[in-house]
């Protein structure tokens, strides 16, 4: 038993309970549950309008309910809690659940943007944050982090993970999960983790949102995988399974996923939620008769907790006294649920000090690491001539363009209910910035999806708005351009709004939308410097915008002090250090494209060389692992310890890393590997270790990494489980996935 302290309302001094504790106790908890209060607890009930359920009130006081979600307010936690723990038949509290990903009151940049730090502290120090300010407003548990790894930009759950790589991933996952949970699970200020969408949902086919997945199992386990793996090691509490079909058995319903790689090879011990109705859906995927089947099936398969479609409570009770299901088979479910309640302190400490929430989110320093964690998420991804750093005795600067005075754009993708977009846009960051300087602004037309997202009317105020005729947005365009003329510089604030990226936002093309690139064509041709500051959530094909701007940040959705970091790296305070967690492709069509692909039979060079497309390179503009800075590095010294290393063994590889420029920068030092031979095909280059820097001018750091088993091994088709080869290998140091810096390693037994 340890002295830590709980995660209660009140955090007194307690001390957690150990692992048999904890099981004694549910163990008491379930000899005294009604089979129908234990499927209670393996229900999840919706509280907002759209879950279309009965009142969760009514459901609770029968003992109907383990936990809800969609709901976010303090004073209402505190009143379905009074009822579970006073009225229902065996007083179990309830976890209250809900979409937290990258922000509860202060948002940080959306996880793409958090990943692109390539700085797994800013990913923990962020989610701490927002488990702090969730929990203090009553919240137990979020769904969050995403953990699909994403290769294919048309997709727009994109922003929501790390990107498209498995070791930037895990790491990022990792990094999240301790971030949401702390120390252990239960931790004061704290709440639960989801590892969701398990699995293989990034991988839609076509990019289309909750599409089915094909994915061979090698694909599965060296690339899907990882991150999840990750996120077990790291404690997560909490799985959610996904919507869609992978190889043709629903992700909710599939025993694969759930039983056997899951429970049975990582050795999870916490519970399984659907995602929302995805049990339900099992009928309309073609995969269960009716919902009985769909009761069945999910439950057989694996999983514990049914999200908002009350399959389970209409049919679990049915299914055991007709013999179809064990009391044992329940039981076995709801244990992990039920621990996660002990573990988390709710029994003693059931309800929330409703004072606490407002002294929370005022703190200063949430407002601190916001901005210190969009500064480190930004990209610099061209800069000629050194446009940037701007000066700052600049007398007039024109900021244009559709966000650069949008809260919600700024803000990003996932917005907890109810919660008000007051993000200090780039506008504002500008402005403050300099205070004694003219800074005029003008939106230029307007941007909107063609087809509008069922999301709209809850969360995103621009899309209740008339659209613009097209009247009015030739006069925004014009007069956009007369604003640009009279300005020494012109910001070009383009991208996506915070709707065109998320759950059902995904697109055909990578473009600009609108008149935004036309825009910046007419602006451009004025002769003026101009910047240009993308907010997007996904990659986006800019090739025009690449051979014509001089200088180009890549902002994503940087959070509530996002303002104010964008106009700390123009101005030069903060240098960027950001690199790119997945390849921009230079069009829509050339997705999905990602860097860590097979070679062919017919590389560059060879005379069989077919370059894939006959209508242009289908290389990225921008690739993974790319970023520039104010200052220059040099990336040298590759040393690998021994040439030769023992399958089983580890070996150390160094380099030197020094500033070769005038003014402090961060560099992401990046490992690569190619298996030359073996079981497998193996990727023409794989990240492998990475490591962020801060280096004075001059100065020369020494960076470790170690190649082990983890590394150099793979799950091979062939041989249908996990290999090492003893084989040749390339190894490369470099700045991006494109280093050259070159070293060779042999593996042998
Ligand atoms: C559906 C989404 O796919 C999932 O990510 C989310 O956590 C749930 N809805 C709950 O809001």
């Amino acid at each position: 038993m340890g002295v830590k302290k709980h995660a209660g309302a009140a955090a007194q001094e307690m001390p957690v309970p150990s692992e048999t504790e904890v099981a004694k106790r549910v163990e008491a908890l379930l000899g005294r549950m009604s089979l129908e209060e234990k499927v209670g607890q393996l229900t999840q009930v919706g509280a907002a309008a759209f879950a279309h359920g009965p009142l969760p009130e009514d459901v609770i006081r029968k003992g109907g309910a383990g936990s809800i979600l969609w709901l976010n307010d303090t004073k209402q936690f505190n009143a379905l809690q009074k009822i579970a723990v006073e009225e229902s038949p065996s007083k179990i509290p309830l976890l209250f659940a809900l979409d937290v990903i990258h922000g509860y009151h202060t948002i940080f940049p959306v996880p793409l943007a958090m990943a692109s730090s390539w700085d797994p502290s800013v990913a923990e120090r962020s989610q701490a944050v927002a488990a702090k300010e969730a929990r203090a407003a009553g919240l137990h548990w979020t769904f969050g982090p995403m953990l699909d790894i994403a290769r294919d930009a048309r997709w727009g759950r994109i922003v929501e993970g790390a990107g498209e790589d498995p070791c930037l991933g895990a790491a990022m996952a990792a990094a999240q999960v301790r971030g949401f949970q702390g120390p252990y699970l239960g931790a004061p200020d704290h709440v639960v983790a989801c590892a969701k969408h398990f699995a293989g949902y990034g991988a839609a086919d076509g990019g289309r949102d909750y599409d089915p997945v094909y994915l061979p199992e090698g694909q599965l386990r060296n690339v899907y995988f990882p991150p999840f793996e990750a996120a077990v090691r790291a404690g997560v509490g909490t799985f959610m399974s996904a919507y869609m079909d992978l190889n043709d058995v629903p992700a909710s319903g599939n025993r694969f996923l759930l039983r056997e790689v899951l429970r049975g090879e990582w050795g999870f011990k916490g519970f399984v939620v659907s995602d929302a109705f995805a049990i339900g859906n099992l009928v309309i995927q073609g995969f269960a008769r009716d919902g009985r089947e769909a009761a069945f099936r999910a439950l057989s398969a694996g999983l514990n907790m049914d999200m908002a479609s009350s399959t389970y409570l209409q049919h679990l009770v049915g299914l055991v006294k007709d013999g179809t299901l064990q009391v044992a088979d329940i039981e076995a479910m709801v244990r992990p649920i039920l621990a996660i309640k002990v573990q988390m302190g709710l029994f003693e400490h059931p309800y929330i000090d409703e004072s606490k929430l407002a002294q929370v989110i005022a703190l200063p320093e949430h407002k601190k690491e916001a901005r210190l964690a969009a500064q480190r998420s930004m990209v610099l991804l061209r800069n000629e001539g050194k446009l940037l750093p701007l000066s700052k005795s600049l007398k007039n600067v024109a900021v244009i363009g559709p966000l650069a005075d949008s809260k919600e754009a700024t803000e990003g993708s996932w917005m907890v209910f109810g919660h008000n977009p007051a993000a200090v846009t780039v506008l504002e960051g500008i402005r403050a910035k300099l205070p004694g300087a003219k800074v005029t602004y003008a939106p230029g037309p307007e941007i909107r999806r063609d087809l509008a997202s069922w999301f709209e009317a809850d969360t995103i105020s621009g899309g209740k708005n008339a659209p613009q005729t097209p009247e009015q947005a030739e006069t925004a365009f014009k007069t956009a351009v007369a604003t640009a003329r009279k300005a020494e510089v012109v910001v070009m604030v383009l991208g996506e709004n915070a709707d065109m990226s998320g759950e059902a936002a995904s697109r055909a093309s990578l473009d600009l939308p609108g008149r935004q690139e036309e825009l910046l064509e007419a602006v451009a041709a004025l002769g003026k410097p101009v910047v240009l500051v993308l907010l997007n959530g996904r990659p986006l094909s800019i090739t025009w915008a690449t051979e014509n701007v001089p200088a180009i940040l890549e902002a994503w959705e940087p959070g509530s002090e996002g303002g104010h970091a964008v106009a700390d790296i123009l101005f030069g305070e903060v240098n960027p250090g950001g690199k790119l967690p997945v390849s921009f492709p230079r069009k829509g069509s050339h997705a999905p494209l990602y860097y860590a692909r097979n070679l062919t039979h017919s590389p560059e060079g060879s005379i069989t060389y077919n370059p894939r497309y006959w209508d242009g390179l289908p290389t990225p503009l921008y690739p993974f692992g790319f970023g520039l800075s104010y200052t220059t590095f040099s990336i040298t010294n590759l040393k690998v310890a021994s040439p030769q290393v023992k399958v089983g063994s580890s070996v150390e590889v160094t380099a030197d890393v020094t500033n070769t420029g005038s003014v402090l920068g961060d560099e992401v030092v990046q490992l690569y590997i190619h298996q030359k031979a073996g079981s497998d095909s193996r990727p023409k280059r794989e990240l492998k270790g990475f490591e962020r820097l801060t280096l004075k001018p001059g100065e020369t750091k020494t960076v470790t990494f170690h190649l082990g088993p983890a590394e150099l091994g793979y799950w091979s088709t062939s041989a249908g489980k996990r290999v090492q080869d003893a084989e040749a290998f390339d190894i490369w140091v470099g700045a991006d996935s494109l280093a050259t810096l070159h070293a060779d390693l042999t593996v042998v037994r």
